[in-house]
């Protein structure tokens, strides 16, 4: 799916829908962590209008996400917890190169591989029978929106650099991404 080089492993899915109070704590930080994301890319690269512009709207959509899971935590009177954190997001990060200007390619295709497994993720979720019609409706709309996501940074990262230079580097991060993923241990958490 997207650019993505691997399949996630069916026994994630089997993990996730038996689990699905963690799956919608650790969801909701995942939604909070994106719109952070979004606000610290504007602090890094405030003199890129185009980057600022589209991280504004990014912002509103992830946190109108968080709204939406938060809400569905709380109609389903479930206390959010504490953030575990996220192996995955952080292995893949490891990758991002310290100097300018190839950090900030890597910044935003690291971004990009983010939203397209968590895409991936939601589909998946949306087809589990195991789950209620209204959760699969909602992680059906989140999948659309988090595709827009993947192309919002790729697209930036085709403004800032040269088209063949995003195609080799996203192939390149994709090979590690899709690693990471095979050795993931299918804990009930989004990117588990
Ligand atoms: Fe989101
Ligand atoms: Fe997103």
């Amino acid at each position: 799916m997207l650019c993505l080089k691997s399949e996630t492993n069916p026994a994630w899915v089997e993990v996730a829908v038996k689990n699905m109070e963690a799956i919608m704590i650790d969801h909701a930080h995942c939604e909070r962590k994106a719109a952070s994301n979004g606000i610290s890319m504007i602090l890094r690269y405030p003199e890129k209008a185009e980057l600022v512009k589209a991280m504004i709207d990014l912002v509103d959509e992830e946190m109108e996400h968080f709204r939406f899971v938060f809400d569905e935590l709380q109609s389903r009177g479930i206390t959010m917890t504490r953030d575990k954190g996220d192996i995955y997001a952080q292995k893949l990060s490891e990758n991002i190169r310290k100097q300018e200007p190839q950090k900030l390619l890597d910044l935003l295709l690291v971004d990009a591989l983010i939203e397209a497994r968590s895409c991936e993720r939601f589909l998946l979720l949306s087809k589990s029978p195991m789950i209620s019609d209204e959760l699969k409706e909602f992680y059906h709309r989140l999948f659309a929106s988090e595709a827009g996501h993947y192309r919002t940074f790729t697209d930036i990262a085709r403004l800032y650099f040269p088209a063949d230079t995003v195609k080799s580097r996203l192939e390149e991060l994709a090979i590690i991404e899709a690693e990471i993923v095979k050795n993931l241990s299918n804990l009930p958490s989004i990117h588990g």
